[in-house]
């Protein structure tokens, strides 16, 4: 992985709260979240500002689903020991930097997003023509500068707004990271790494400058990232007198691409609340099972005896997911032969699920018992998360003219 020096360890993502988690989520973010727990140290949150851009209207969902959501992630594997989990609204800290972010912003580069236009075309339903949802990614851009995080998982659809936040990052070092003597700051800073370290870093810097040497760059930042001897501020004066910008304040966030998952839903397309085909984390045992059995199969199999065929039938990608490939081929071979039944079939599927979420939904039950347990969490990660924001905003309040407090 390209590692860039300003680059933390640190992993921020939020989820909108609109309603029950269901298998689709499980499979393909949740999972993702609990294995960065191992690697990184992890920000999620409830984004429940971002449900607000297009629920407006309808709210109540909103303060409904949030606890629960959370609750959801405990009981899958999120883990209030590695990560911080919090909820966006409680940590003010993200509007005010979403305020000062949008001082700086160029209307077209929020008109020029992609979700922008595709949503509204296809929530035609909803009147989007709003403030808030054109700067929603701007407010996500907020979301993740003010923990200065270095990596934000998201799905293909997400990258273009991390891609704004990147070129937001870049147009706020450089108004605001020519800090007062930055040139003489900087020269004391060079110092500091040792006579043949400056005068490498001086080298790099002036075939960078001056002929626009990609190598050099790169060899002068991985110096920078290699010195132990000077402060973190020194090193973002000197990664922006490198390059020529300013001192790195905001630094640049990189997408960690989540592989999109193909979790399937009970009609073959994409799991997703919009086509009405999912199964809930909280789905009952015979409540699952009903709608795992009422699933549609290969249409040529309208009786028992005629042969089927599993690249025709929804069936056939949910055992992608859950199924064994010696017990997939042996099934292959009973569909097409009419060896086996649709029941028959289906019932991997069904002891497969049911076995997934009996963990999962006997660790719901307990967090539903210690709700205050659950809230006591909740205001424990927003506490910490406002520490980190707090920091942030008043590094940007100072740079922006505006008197700290
Ligand atoms: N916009 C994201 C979504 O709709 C949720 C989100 C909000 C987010 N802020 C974020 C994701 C910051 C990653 C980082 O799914
Ligand atoms: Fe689908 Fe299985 Fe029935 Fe074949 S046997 S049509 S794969 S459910």
């Amino acid at each position: 992985m390209n590692i860039t020096i300003g680059q933390n360890n640190r992993v921020l993502s939020g989820m909108r709260p609109t309603g029950l988690l269901h298998l689709g989520h499980y499979h393909g973010v949740l999972k993702n979240w609990i294995e960065l727990q191992h690697s990184y140290e992890c920000f999620y949150f409830v984004a429940d500002w971002h449900a607000l851009t297009t629920h407006y209207e309808n709210p109540a969902i909103i303060g409904e689903s949030s606890r629960d959501m959370v609750i959801d992630w405990l009981a899958t594997g999120v883990n209030p020991g590695n990560s911080t989990i919090f909820i966006q609204s409680r940590v003010p800290e993200h509007a005010e930097l979403h305020t000062l972010l949008s001082m700086i912003t160029p209307l077209g580069w929020l008109e020029r997003v992609p979700s922008y236009k595709d949503q509204q075309e296809k929530l035609k339903d909803k009147d989007l023509a709003t403030y808030g949802f054109l700067g929603y990614p701007l407010l996500q851009s907020a979301d993740i500068l003010i923990y200065k995080a270095g990596y934000v998982p998201v799905g293909e659809d997400q990258v273009a707004h991390v891609e704004l936040t990147r070129e937001v990052a870049r147009r706020f070092n450089h108004f605001y990271g020519k800090e007062a003597g930055f040139e003489k700051k900087a020269e004391t800073a060079i110092k500091k790494m040792g006579k043949k370290n400056a005068k490498l870093y001086k080298d790099v810097r002036k075939r960078y400058q001056e002929q626009g040497d990609g190598e050099a760059l790169s060899i002068g930042k991985a110096l920078l990232d290699s010195q132990q001897n000077i402060s973190l501020s020194d090193r973002e004066r000197l990664l922006g007198f490198l390059d020529g910008g300013g001192r790195i304040i905001l630094p640049e966030p990189q997408s960690l691409l989540t592989v999109s998952s193909k979790m399937p839903g009970i009609d073959g397309q994409k799991m997703s609340k919009s086509y009405g085909n999912t199964i809930a984390l909280r789905e009952s045992p015979d409540e699952l099972t009903k709608k795992i059995k009422t699933m549609p199969t290969d249409p040529a199999r309208v009786r028992r005896t005629d042969p089927g065929n599993p690249e025709k039938c929804p069936v056939w990608s949910l055992h992608q997911v859950y199924t064994s490939d010696e017990i997939k081929d042996m099934l292959s071979d009973g569909c097409q032969t009419a060896s086996i039944g649709c029941i028959d079939c289906k019932q991997y599927i069904i002891d497969a699920v049911r076995e997934e979420l009996k963990p999962i939904q006997a660790r719901i039950k307990d967090y539903l018992n210690d709700l205050s347990g659950v809230d006591s969490i909740i205001s424990e990660g927003c506490e910490s998360a406002r520490d980190v924001a707090q920091d942030t905003i008043e590094e940007v309040r100072k740079v922006m003219g505006l008197t700290s407090r």
